[in-house]
């Protein structure tokens, strides 16, 4: 029997024939490619993207949208609620700072990034300020892991937005109510005044066009007269305004203050860990407040730090050690700048270093002294190895 008769016969075969037909017709058949599947997979997973600013969108006095178009081919598929890092030179220092992709998946033309100003900013007043459509930018693909798992988050969603934490949420009310997916969400967004909404009028209008999205407004510093929410984001606010909230998952992203305290009232709330998914937007502001943080040290100390077979340099104990090593211009491999990846592992040979709650260190990596350099305090004379 010829070796094609044969394989017709296996379990399966007819099943896969009928998805390349399908594939065919509706979908892209990579066969084409044989023989160049670096290729195909650097189309999805490419280390850099080159864009050009197509447009800037204003949203709020202190927000821009800036839309991103791909200077070559297309741009890689993302799940919404995914950021890039994107890459910047700012006064002669090369840094990157991860932002959510706020435009939704279905939407394959542009990424769009929305970048609110931060008191003190770095590169957000730099993307703010001196970025115009038709200057290039430069980012990682595509990454991070918060986003909806059709397997273990079930069809019911509350999403608790903080600030510009509404970004990644804003991909998926985007997806689901774009795709009209069998998914129900709610939203609950916290913000200090009506003023710092982003999104408030396409959230509300899309809220009324779709049943399947609700999003409630929770303002911390109201106005005088003010009639809606106001406060913060309590157990018990939760509650009244979600009813049974047993069955759902729970979606937390914002800065790291309104993650902490939202993260304490979703547990008062009787929300088991597993179904709570939490999203911190970058390093504390004044990590020295911070649980844990030794007593002693002062948030102005500066410690050296010397790196193996380089330089030595000058590292402040209130800023983390990768931003030291950037001003010092070494720069070291970075994508989520909030101790998740891993990509910045570096060795501690000697010395501590202070690690906020949060740092996603592997055992393997704290029982082999190596540190996240993004996430990492000096609290001492260092010597590390990158
Ligand atoms: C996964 C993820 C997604 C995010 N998504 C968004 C989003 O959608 N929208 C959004 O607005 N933000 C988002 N962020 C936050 C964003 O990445 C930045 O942290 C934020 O824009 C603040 O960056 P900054 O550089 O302006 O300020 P900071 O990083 O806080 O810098 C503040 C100060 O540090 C000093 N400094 C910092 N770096 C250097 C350097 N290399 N050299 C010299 N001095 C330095 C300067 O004195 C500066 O004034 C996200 C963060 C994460 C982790
Ligand atoms: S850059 Fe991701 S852990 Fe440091």
């Amino acid at each position: 029997m010829a070796f094609s008769d044969v394989v017709k016969d296996i379990e399966g075969y007819q099943e896969i024939l009928k998805d390349i037909e399908i594939l065919r017709k509706y979908g892209f058949d990579y066969s084409s490619q044989k023989g160049n599947i670096g290729q195909v997979i650097e189309n999805f997973h490419p280390k850099r993207i080159e864009f050009s600013v197509s447009e800037i969108i204003e949203e709020t006095a202190s927000t821009k949208t800036i839309r991103l178009v791909p200077k070559h081919g297309s741009l890689p598929p993302f799940q919404a609620g995914q950021y890039i890092n994107v890459y910047v030179e700012v006064g002669g220092v090369r840094t990157s700072r991860p932002y959510s992709i706020s435009s939704p998946p279905n939407q394959a033309a542009f990424y769009d990034i929305t970048v609110r100003r931060v008191g003190d900013g770095f590169v957000s007043d730099y993307l703010l300020d001196d970025i115009n459509v038709g200057d290039s930018l430069e980012s990682t693909g595509p990454a991070g892991n918060f986003y909806y798992n059709p397997l273990f988050h079930g069809n019911d969603l509350v999403f608790i937005a903080g600030g510009s934490g509404i970004t990644p949420f804003m991909s998926m009310i985007r997806e689901v109510t774009d795709k009209n997916l069998n998914r129900r969400i709610h939203l609950i967004y916290g913000c200090d005044n009506p003023d710092d909404v982003i999104f408030g009028d396409e959230l509300s209008r899309r809220s009324r066009m779709h049943a399947n999205f609700t999003w409630d407004l929770v303002v911390s510093t109201p106005p005088e007269g003010y009639q809606g929410i106001t406060g913060f984001i309590t157990a018990e606010l939760m509650k009244s305004l979600l009813g049974d909230i047993s069955s759902r998952t729970f979606y937390l992203c914002g800065p790291e203050a309104m993650y902490t305290f939202c993260g304490r009232e979703i547990a008062a709330a009787g929300i088991p860990p597993r179904k709570v998914r939490v999203e911190m937007f970058g390093p504390p502001k004044e990590v020295f407040r911070q649980p844990g943080w030794p007593q002693g040290v002062s948030s102005d100390a500066v410690f050296k730090v010397a790196v193996r077979g380089g330089r030595t340099i000058d590292a402040r104990a209130c800023e983390p050690l990768m931003i030291s090593l950037e001003r010092a211009g070494i720069v070291i491999p970075a994508l989520c700048r909030s101790g998740e990846c891993s990509l910045c592992r570096t060795k501690l040979i000697s010395g501590k270093v202070y690690q906020p709650s949060g740092v996603k260190l592997r055992k393997s990596d704290r029982d082999f002294g190596y540190i996240h350099a993004c996430m990492s305090y000096p609290i001492d004379d260092l010597e590390i190895m990158i």
